[in-house]
């Protein structure tokens, strides 16, 4: 982090100011890309593989690689076909250690990839739904015995696909439960979630953190949206279990990152204003109980 202040806000509200730079702290992994490839993801398979995405690749590396040289374990070039050109983007990459599913999705395809995480170029399957936002929030989570795909996407120009989406699939990736739209808060016309910022699963509990444009304001506001995932054998969502509330910290309300640290049940995110920044922890059990 730089620039500007960071204050660290507890639950209990003492705020701490950080100041100083991370800069020099850096091992550097890969030096220098080619900037006009854009970088979308970053997923963190084990301690030392690493896949990063951007614009027409997915690159695996290796963290505790002794030298430069051999950073890049491999790195493939996506959307030759799809895109007719170089165009492509992959704006999602989902990833859990749980199903060993790792999912890429890209900008100007109307599928998803199931790859080999520890073999990149090898595809296993092409999963029949599609993510072309980077501002989208999916994750893939096994509940019982089957695999789920969650797919938060804000309002696109052509509006008919926001909100919450998810699969369920079956044994050869195929969709078998049809998908399941969830509205978000769409009578506030003054409010437009532009952003998912990140989807959650912890227990039963799906959350998905959202960033919105209050649009008379020209400032931005965030949400956390929960909905809980019945267990059993035929798992389902109950309507009635959907909650959508504000998130803020302090006086700071434009969040950018979340991260759950599970060992200690803590959310933890930052926000914006300007060229300061908040950061929050939150109680699970808070966010629940409201
Ligand atoms: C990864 O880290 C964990 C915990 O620090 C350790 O137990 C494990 O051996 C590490 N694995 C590798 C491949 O380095
Ligand atoms: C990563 O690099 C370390 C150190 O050079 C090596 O021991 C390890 O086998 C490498 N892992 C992979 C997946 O290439
Ligand atoms: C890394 O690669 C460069 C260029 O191929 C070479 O000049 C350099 O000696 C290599 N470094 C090591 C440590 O292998
Ligand atoms: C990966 O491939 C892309 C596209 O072919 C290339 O431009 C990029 O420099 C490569 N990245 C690395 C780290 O080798
Ligand atoms: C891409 O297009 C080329 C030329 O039409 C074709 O030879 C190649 O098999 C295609 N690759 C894939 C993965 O479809
Ligand atoms: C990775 O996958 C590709 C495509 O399926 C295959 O040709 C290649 O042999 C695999 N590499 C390894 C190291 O398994």
């Amino acid at each position: 982090m730089s620039g500007g202040k960071t204050v660290l806000c507890l639950p209990w509200l003492v705020c701490c100011v950080f100041s100083g730079s991370g800069n020099g702290l850096a091992h550097t992994l890969i030096g220098s890309f080619d900037t006009r490839l854009g970088l979308t993801g970053m997923v963190a398979v084990d301690n030392e593989t690493l896949i990063v995405a951007g614009r027409n690749f997915i690159c695996s590396i290796n963290t505790s690689a002794s030298n430069a040289n051999e950073t890049v374990i491999q790195n493939v070039t996506t959307g030759l076909n799809r895109t007719l050109g170089f165009n492509d983007v992959t704006v999602a990459m989902i990833y859990s250690s749980e199903t060993k599913r790792f999912v890429t999705c890209e900008n100007n395809y109307d599928k998803c990839d199931v790859r080999n995480v520890y073999n990149i170029s090898q595809m296993i399957a092409s999963i029949p739904f599609s993510v072309k936002r980077h501002e989208t929030a999916s994750m893939i989570l096994r509940d019982g015995t089957n695999d789920y795909v969650f797919v938060a996407r804000p309002l696109t120009a052509c509006c008919k696909d926001a909100g919450l989406v998810w699969y369920k699939l079956d044994n050869n990736f195929g969709v078998e439960e049809n998908k399941k739209l969830f509205r978000f808060d769409n009578n506030k016309v003054t409010v437009i979630t532009q952003k998912f910022v990140k989807a959650v699963s912890v227990n039963q509990f799906r959350l998905f953190f959202s960033q919105q444009l209050v649009i008379n304001e020209g400032k931005h506001v965030s949400r956390v949206a929960q909905i809980c995932q019945k267990t059993g054998k035929d798992a389902k969502y109950a309507e009635d279990t959907f909650v959508d509330l504000p998130l803020e910290c302090g006086d700071f309300r434009q969040l950018e990152v979340v991260e759950y640290i599970s060992q200690s049940k803590l959310f933890v995110a930052a926000f914006t204003r300007g060229s300061d920044a908040a950061i929050c922890l939150y109680n699970f059990k808070d966010i629940q109980d409201k």
